[in-house]
């Protein structure tokens, strides 16, 4: 942990590694990923198993704190989130005064950054505040985050139909709450269709954490600064937007809509290998192999098809994994869908705008950003991040005045 040089003139061993593919800067107990092996695990479980017999609370606990909870840890968790789940009219009215066509992962940006400025108590800079020893503190945090989102979620997308935000209920469980506050239209009585809210409480299993990814790296690179947590969270959901990352299952719904049938596929894929461009869903940083998510909600699109009615779109992305399984191109690039590939499909068959979608995502991966906050400041090798670069540029040049360049 010691940088490596050994003195004066010697200005150490910097390693070039664009994209940080060989870097580890933390050292991490949340999640566990083989990418070869098509594995995750949250804390040592299989993100399989999770999936069937959990619950996102259970696994936001787990995600966070190392273990799952029991009985009375989850019932207060679950009171502690619902307690939290009211957003600051501010912020509200923030989103209200957005543009209508605005995106709203933007508008996630902007009113994940504003709970900072109502939540002063949470920025370290401030007296009194001990953010790194006192675990009530930090747990306020967190839970205020977890309790929010959801809020703040179905805020946007009823601002973007016009409509005015609806107070979260506290006698519903977390995911039935934020299918409630989007569709009950203020009815009280309102309860959202249990399979479907089960279907999306699985999508928020397997999008709960996902160790070093571009956006939870984003939470520890700002975090690592001293920042409040919501300007950190804030930065990374910012990186979650790039199609690269969390906005491909939007993309991927468009390049399904684009091929139209399944007799065009084999014309894209030949436009995808002439590199005119990338086949959205495929390929990941990590895994080499079948992404495992992406295996639980192939199953999960056919639970919801069962309940809504099938999407068409389902025949083309089907034809299109299997052409592209058996094609040279993508086994040599060991090319496989990842967990945006069918995402995307389950969202839309349940109403969500595709623009919608990487909020969904945003959603549940709060747990894992929250646990790798607070997990950096637990770690006592946390330090400022500060990586290096490889300089290549002019070395000194003299300065020339303006009236004579040329
Ligand atoms: N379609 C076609 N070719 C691809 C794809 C793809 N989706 N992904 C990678 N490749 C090719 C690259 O062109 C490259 O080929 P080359 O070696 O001949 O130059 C090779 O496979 C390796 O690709 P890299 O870009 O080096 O892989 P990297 O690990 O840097 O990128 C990434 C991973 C960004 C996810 C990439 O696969 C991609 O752009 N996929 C499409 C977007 C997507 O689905 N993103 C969601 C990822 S999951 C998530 O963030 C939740």
């Amino acid at each position: 942990f010691k940088k490596i040089s050994t003195g004066k003139n010697d200005k150490g061993l910097k390693l070039y590694d664009p994209g940080y593919l060989n870097t580890a800067p933390v050292i991490s107990r949340i999640s566990y990923i083989d990418g070869d092996a098509g594995i995750l695990r949250y804390r040592g479980y299989p993100i399989e198993e999770l999936a069937e017999k959990s619950t996102f609370m259970e696994v936001s606990y787990l995600t966070l704190y190392g273990n799952l909870p029991s009985e009375s840890q989850l019932a207060a968790w679950e009171f502690n989130i619902s307690q939290h789940s009211a957003v600051p009219q501010g912020v509200l009215d923030i989103i209200q005064a957005m543009p209508h066509d605005a995106h709203p992962m933007g508008m996630l940006v902007n009113a994940m950054s504003a709970l900072s400025i109502y939540h002063p108590d949470a920025n370290p800079a401030l007296k009194g505040l001990d953010i790194y020893n006192s675990k009530q503190v930090r747990d306020k945090q967190i839970a205020r985050i977890i309790g929010k989102i959801t809020t703040i979620a179905a805020a946007i997308n009823l601002r973007l139909a016009g409509r005015p935000p609806v107070l979260p209920s506290n006698k519903l469980s977390y995911t039935e709450n934020f299918l409630y506050m989007l569709d009950s239209f203020g009815n009280q009585s309102y309860k959202p269709n249990p399979r479907l809210t089960r279907a999306l409480d699985i999508i928020f299993i397997l999008h709960a954490e996902h160790e070093m990814n571009c956006s939870t790296s984003a939470v520890r690179h700002l975090s690592s600064s001293g920042v409040d947590v919501y300007t950190a969270v804030a930065g990374a959901i910012g990186a979650l937007y790039g199609p690269l990352h969390g906005g491909a299952n939007e993309a991927v719904l468009k390049m399904l809509s684009e091929i139209g049938t399944v007799e065009n596929i084999p014309a894209f894929i030949e436009g995808v290998k002439a590199r005119k461009r990338k086949l959205s869903g495929f390929g990941h940083r990590v895994y080499k192999n079948y992404d495992p998510r992406a295996k639980v909600l192939r199953k999960l699109t056919e639970e919801v098809f069962s309940i809504v009615g099938r999407d068409p779109l389902i025949e083309i992305a089907v034809a299109l994994e299997k052409i592209a399984l058996s094609d040279e191109y993508f086994i040599k690039r060991k090319l496989y869908p990842n967990v945006d590939f069918y995402s995307g499909l389950i969202y839309r068959a349940m109403g969500f705008q595709p623009e919608f979608f990487t909020i969904l995502f945003a959603i549940p991966r709060m747990a894992g950003y929250l646990a790798h906050w607070r997990e950096s400041l637990d770690d006592p090798d946390t330090k400022i991040m500060r990586p290096q670069q490889v300089y290549v540029g002019e070395w000194l040049r003299n300065y020339t005045p303006i009236n004579q360049r040329t």
